[in-house]
């Protein structure tokens, strides 16, 4: 007897489905573009849920599972949802040792949140990271994809400063 799979409901735009079968075709093995297309999800959702990977799967033609493990994997991929601006404190112990600990508290005051939680006007979330790759810069801190180096509390009330004005 076979059975027929219940067609996995879309949680994208049809733009944003063309941009994922885009990234299914855009290198010689299908799979190479996965983690280009999960990072797409990222950015769109601020998170991957299960049931994004689950249509993200059916158009790789991967098991749930694989594509499950890939975004459970890498700490760039949430299944928290994250502020439009992603604050991360490396904790790594060059960093801890230089005062990221003091700055996870200065965040959690400043934005009224515990980790992995964005604040309710969806602008800012914060998480401890792990080593950012800038150990003789600590503390550092990743705001999206930008990199700050002997990082302070005044560092951090910029960037909220700054962030706030950009938006409005
Ligand atoms: S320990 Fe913080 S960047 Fe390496």
């Amino acid at each position: 007897m076979t059975t027929t799979k219940a067609p996995v409901k879309s949680p994208f735009t049809p733009e944003q489905e063309k941009i994922l079968i885009a990234w299914t075709k855009h290198y010689p093995y299908t799979n190479l573009g996965l983690i280009e297309a999960l990072r797409s999800v990222q950015d769109w959702h601020r998170k991957i849920s299960p049931e994004a990977a689950s249509f993200v799967a059916d158009l790789f033609n991967l098991p749930f599972n694989h594509v499950w493990g890939v975004v459970t994997f890498f700490p760039t991929f949430t299944q928290w949802k994250t502020g439009d601006k992603r604050i991360g404190i490396c904790h790594g112990l060059t960093c801890f040792l230089a005062g990221s600990g003091k700055m996870e508290k200065c965040l959690e005051k400043t934005l009224g949140v515990p980790a992995k939680t964005a604040t309710p006007d969806g602008k800012f979330s914060w998480e401890a990271m792990e080593c950012l790759g800038a150990c003789e810069q600590g503390p550092a801190l990743q705001v999206n994809d930008r990199l700050i180096g002997k990082a302070t509390d005044e560092t951090i009330a910029t960037i909220l400063k700054d962030s706030r004005a950009a938006k409005t």
